[in-house]
């Protein structure tokens, strides 16, 4: 595996190859992500992956000083795996060499709401970074974890209206044994934190069953779920229904139709905050 820094060295490497598989990523690599590697290798040749954590998606009150950076650790695991051929892990001066004035806004419809809604700026973040990496490595796929239901979408519509040669593939989100889905943040849980987050999942799935019932308003699951977190000490920020087409909300008779529906929740335990999401 190639690992390169700087832009020049990244398209020298991939010069003439129109068949690029790209997966994006802020590095503290797990296994769901080496599952995205696998996945990409299965569509295109090479695969490049990418280490870098933006501060542009982060909020002034969020855990980018914080957030793990283990470089050295993930190349190992990348060398090990031996599907990525080469790895670009730019620095901060690199991909943001002046102030970055034009910015991706997604729709507020979209992007405002959700995570968007919690996080200001971070949708923003993530597209332009996107858009800055995508221009960089000219994948022809890309592929994101489902786990950021939210992420993808605004992926895929940022691509669908900007015209972008690149197809965004789903990965299904990759959990532990007890269902708690792997990201890096789980890593600042303490042990007792760690043995209730499995919860989250618990509870969406609880949620699934209920909604594939037809019988509750989507006010009325929301409430519940809530509740039932809050009773554990969870701090909810939301625990949602949604439609899958468009993260509104749907009606009961949608609900009752059959209209395809996304749970989604975002909630912290301690200082942590997890997300998650479940298809119905
Ligand atoms: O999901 C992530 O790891 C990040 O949001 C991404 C897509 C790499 C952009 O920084």
């Amino acid at each position: 595996m190639k690992v390169v820094h700087t832009i020049q060295e990244l398209r020298d490497q991939l010069r003439g190859q129109l068949q690029v598989a790209f997966v994006p990523t802020m590095g503290n690599l797990h296994s769901a992500h080496l599952s995205l590697m696998k996945m990409a290798r299965q569509h295109g040749d090479p695969v490049v992956a990418s280490i870098f954590v933006n501060p542009l998606q982060f909020g002034p009150n969020e855990d980018f000083d914080r957030y793990p950076r283990t470089l050295a650790d993930d190349i190992e695991k990348l060398e090990r795996e031996r599907d990525v051929y080469v790895l670009f892990a730019p620095d901060v001066n690199e991909m943001y060499p002046e102030p970055q004035s034009f910015q991706i806004q997604p729709p507020n419809d979209l992007g405002g709401i959700l995570e968007g809604e919690f996080r200001p700026g971070f949708f923003t973040g993530v597209s332009t970074v996107v858009l800055k990496l995508f221009s960089c490595v000219q994948p022809r796929v890309a592929v994101f974890g489902k786990k950021d239901y939210q992420q993808l979408m605004v992926v895929r519509n940022m691509c669908r209206q900007f015209q972008l040669p690149v197809e965004i593939l789903a990965h299904e989100t990759v959990r532990d044994e007890d269902g708690l889905a792997l990201s890096s943040r789980n890593r600042y849980l303490s042990a007792d934190e760690r043995a209730e987050a499995a919860t989250l999942y618990a509870t969406l799935q609880q949620m699934r069953q209920r909604v594939l019932q037809g019988d509750y308003t989507p006010q009325q699951l929301e409430h519940d779920a809530s509740k039932a977190l809050g009773d554990r000490g969870w701090d909810v920020d939301y625990f949602v229904l949604r439609r899958q087409r468009d993260l509104l909300e749907p009606t009961i008779d949608e609900i009752r139709a059959g209209e395809p529906l996304v749970i989604l929740a975002a909630a912290k335990l301690g200082e942590t905050r997890l997300i998650d999401n479940l298809e119905v």
